[in-house]
């Protein structure tokens, strides 16, 4: 896993895979408010692939979605440096379903700007954006040092 994967590396069969791995997390999700059960898998520069899923809470506003559960346990795995190649995101509910505003501004903390961000289209293929496309303006803190 030393090699650096690049942008143009990325093939449908990754894309695939990855969704699969989506669809398969998805079945895990912890979702008893809502009954919406979302999956998301992705490549990192490294090559790893790390899945999450939601996880809900019964105080509502506790809730992980799953991007951010899996960019949390790729943290933990693989280190801070970690930049992400790929990620899709799936739900078993067969319905579009795009990246919140919170999502956005957590992929983009560990994206660059050829990550490639799919989402499930009403059709039940995906829609495909960067991160530019999603979140134009994030928040970037500037700290005194
Ligand atoms: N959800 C995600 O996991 N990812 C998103 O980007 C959108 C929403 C989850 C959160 C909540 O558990 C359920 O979907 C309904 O909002």
């Amino acid at each position: 896993m030393s090699a650096i994967l690049h942008p143009s590396d990325l093939t449908p069969s990754h894309i695939a895979d990855l969704h699969h791995r989506a669809q398969a997390v998805a079945q895990n999700a912890y979702a008893p408010y809502s009954n919406f059960r979302v999956g998301a898998a992705l490549l990192l520069t490294d090559g790893h692939i790390v899945t999450g899923c939601n996880v809900e809470n019964a105080s509502y506003r506790l809730t992980t979605c799953a991007e951010q559960a899996a960019i949390a346990a790729a943290v933990a795995l693989h280190g801070p440096s970690l930049r992400i190649l790929a990620i899709v995101v799936a739900n078993r509910n067969a319905t579009a379903s795009q990246p919140c505003g919170a999502c956005r501004q957590t992929i983009h903390e560990f994206s660059t700007p050829d990550t490639r961000i799919f989402f499930p289209a009403e059709d039940g293929t995906l829609t495909e954006a960067t991160i530019a496309d999603l979140l134009p303006a994030a928040f970037l803190l500037k700290t005194e040092k």
